[in-house]
């Protein structure tokens, strides 16, 4: 590993570092410095160049469909049809990913991926088809025991287990609907089945969302899982738009959002929202299946909202005005790969 990748890796997945970095660029001090905002806006100017004429990455909502409660989470709000893309139309994504020559795919949207009965075999279409990259983001609650090696053969390469909690009592506060225990032997016996095999993907990473409920237990959450999984990512609770409560990303200067420069999200009907945190899809920028990926991705729509962002009128957009998401302590863009 490179050491540019390890610190990038350090950052991204250790809490303490993490923390302390995200507090310090709540200083003013720092970022409002002259150097640091000069070699800020050339990275800046750098990356978004980077993906102009494909994303980075594309989001694959094979369902919204989900059965949990999750306190930080407006999924129990959401309007929007609930569905199940057809493998048609996940299939010719694929294809055109490849053949715009993007490498990175994750699938899953603003729901639990794997209450998707096709969820393995979008997987393996994906990997066999050359996709480089393929991930997905799960509570985990739902990987039955035959499920196991039909995972790990499709040769998916990153699972993100969302896994907020050390205790049952707190998990349940948490994400009620769904159960400390099944999901804690389900982390394990997929650890266990991959190490078993002696392979080293997927790579297994846990994420805490810490919150008031379970701060007093992410040591102990550390401890416990450190020397299991490959990494584990604590991250801040963002308010989703405007629509969820969070405290903690409250003021401070705001990025252009480099969601908006690095990631597409297709939504299971096909149709592009703005971004994974437009959960009802509030701006749809066009459909897959009437309008090409980097026609959607260089269009007039896209192209306004960028501008707006850039000039920092962030609240030309309705849902942009009172997101937390682009706060430079938040989301800075050198974490952008
Ligand atoms: C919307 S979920 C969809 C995938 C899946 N259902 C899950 O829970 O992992 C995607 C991720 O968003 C995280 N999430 C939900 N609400 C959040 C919030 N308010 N702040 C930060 N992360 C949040 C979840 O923990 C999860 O890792
Ligand atoms: S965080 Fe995931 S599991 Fe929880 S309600 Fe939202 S979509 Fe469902
Ligand atoms: S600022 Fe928020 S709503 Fe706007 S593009 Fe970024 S994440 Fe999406």
């Amino acid at each position: 590993m490179k050491i540019s990748e390890s610190i990038y890796n350090r950052v991204l997945y250790d809490y303490r570092v993490k923390k302390l970095v995200g507090d310090l660029l709540s200083r003013r001090a720092i970022y409002n410095n002259p150097l640091y905002q000069k070699l800020y806006n050339n990275l800046l100017k750098r990356k978004m160049n980077l993906y102009k004429d494909i994303p980075f990455r594309v989001m694959i909502e094979n369902t919204n469909a989900c059965n949990a409660n999750c306190v930080f989470c407006p999924h129990k709000i959401m309007k929007r049809k609930v569905g199940l893309m057809t493998m048609g139309l996940y299939k010719r994504i694929i294809d055109e990913c490849l053949r715009l020559g993007i490498n990175f795919v994750t699938v899953y949207g603003f729901g639990e991926p794997l209450l998707d009965k096709y969820f393995t075999e979008r997987i393996k279409y994906a990997k066999n088809s050359g996709i480089k990259r393929v991930t997905t983001n799960t509570n985990l609650m739902y990987l039955k025991k035959e499920m196991i090696p039909k995972l790990l053969e499709s040769g998916i390469d990153e699972i993100y287990i969302s896994f907020d909690a050390a205790t049952k009592e707190t998990y349940k506060k948490i994400r009620p609907g769904l159960d400390f225990k099944t999901v804690e032997g389900n982390i394990l016996s997929l650890v266990k089945a991959r190490n078993e095999k002696g392979l080293v993907k997927p790579e297994i990473v846990l994420s805490f969302v810490e919150t008031d409920m379970n701060k007093n237990e992410t040591k102990k959450y550390l401890d416990k899982w450190k020397n299991v999984v490959d990494n584990i990512s604590i991250s801040y609770v963002h308010n989703w738009t405007g629509d969820i409560k969070s405290n903690v990303l409250t003021k401070g200067k705001k990025d252009p959002c480099r969601l908006l420069w690095s990631d597409i999200v297709i939504s299971w009907n096909g149709d592009v929202q703005l971004c994974c945190n437009d959960y009802e899809n509030r701006i749809i920028l066009g459909n897959v299946k009437k309008t090409k990926i980097d026609d959607i991705w260089g269009g007039k729509r896209l192209s306004a909202i960028r501008s707006f962002h850039e000039e920092g009128n962030f609240d030309k957009i309705g849902i942009c005005k009172n997101c937390q998401y682009n706060y430079h302590h938040k989301s800075p863009w050198w974490v952008a790969k």
